[in-house]
């Protein structure tokens, strides 16, 4: 069995103390937002403590889909470096960007040149636009990286999948399909109308679902609503799930938004018989703490249904041994 953690948009808080040049651009906006709404919501021990009880589950790999920072400052970029570095190594973690990656022109190429070990493929050769899509394969896995990253005008957050990429992404997915490989792919914006505000939708998402259609994956894994949603594309032999997870630095307490949570996927079964396991792990929504969210099978068929849970009640106690005689 193969375990896969999925995290998102994680917001690496406190912001620097930015420059005036850093000021006059569209950050000016992101720098008042943070401080009204994201200052208070995402900030204290919600991450470390979520980063802390996923490695407990020791995971075989860490997928992050992107929001690393607030505003891609070069200090930013610098401290996610950092983060990802105590997070694992680059062989076992893998990162799409978000749009606040690419906040403004420019830093969706320093984000990636920072963070340039865990976002590259194993042949970087095959990707098309600044590195992606990029594969990575591990054991029975492969991982495909998209890139829907781009800077937008202040308030705006949508992102771009373009042709290039979708054609790439084919290539890639029809390759894995033949050998045989589980197919994970990680985008930052949800590729599904409605998913989002239409000022932070995914333009271009027409194409990603017609690479479903025709070559289709195992599971699409997203952030940026930093919601905990499910939805299904069509692919060529059934449905593909499509799952979106809170961000793993929200604070317990938001009426809108779910406290921090991460995604444990176990997937097991060979192709054409895969089964795959989805378990929430998070905090609490009273703040008491971290626990099983809601644990399911996603079925291709398009169903989600219960999931055996774990139980981390203490084991029953050994038969004792009935000694005759003296
Ligand atoms: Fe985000
Ligand atoms: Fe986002």
């Amino acid at each position: 069995m193969f375990r896969l953690a999925h995290l998102s948009d994680i917001h690496l808080g406190p912001l620097p103390d930015l420059t005036l040049r850093e000021l006059a651009s569209k950050r000016v906006t992101g720098y008042v937002n943070w401080h009204r709404n994201r200052r208070l919501a995402m900030f204290g021990t919600t991450l470390i403590d979520l980063v802390t009880d996923m490695k407990a589950q020791v995971p075989d790999h860490v997928a992050v889909t992107g929001d690393l920072v607030n505003l891609a400052t070069k200090k930013e970029t610098l401290a996610a470096r950092v983060w990802l570095e105590e997070l694992g190594t680059p062989a076992n973690v893998s990162v799409v960007p978000g749009n606040h990656d690419a906040y403004v022109p420019g830093a969706l190429k320093r984000s990636c040149e920072e963070w340039k070990p865990y976002l590259t493929g194993d042949n970087p050769l095959t990707a098309v636009s600044q590195g992606f899509p990029y594969i990575r394969v591990r054991g029975k896995v492969a991982l495909l990286g998209v890139c829907s990253a781009e800077a937008t005008a202040p308030f705006f957050a949508t992102g771009a999948f373009n042709r290039g990429q979708a054609v790439a992404l084919a290539r890639m997915l029809e390759t894995c399909r033949a050998t045989g490989h589980f197919r994970v792919v990680m985008i930052h914006h949800p590729p599904i109308s409605g998913a989002a505000a239409w000022s932070k939708r995914l333009i271009g998402k027409q194409f990603f679902s017609k690479v479903m259609r025709e070559v289709g994956a195992e599971l699409v894994l997203h952030g940026h609503t930093h919601l905990d949603t499910l939805y299904w594309l069509d692919g060529p032999e059934g449905k593909v799930p499509v799952v979106g997870v809170p961000s793993a630095s929200q604070n317990p307490g938001d009426p809108e938004k779910p406290a921090a949570r991460y995604n444990l996927f176990e997937i097991d079964g060979e192709p054409g018989a895969w089964s795959l396991t989805q378990r929430e792990r998070g905090h609490r929504a009273d703040g008491t703490g971290i626990d099983w969210i809601r644990e399911r099978q996603l079925l291709s068929d398009g169903r989600a249904i219960k999931a055996r849970p774990i139980i981390d009640a203490p084991k029953a106690e050994e038969p004792k041994l009935v000694m005759f005689g003296s």
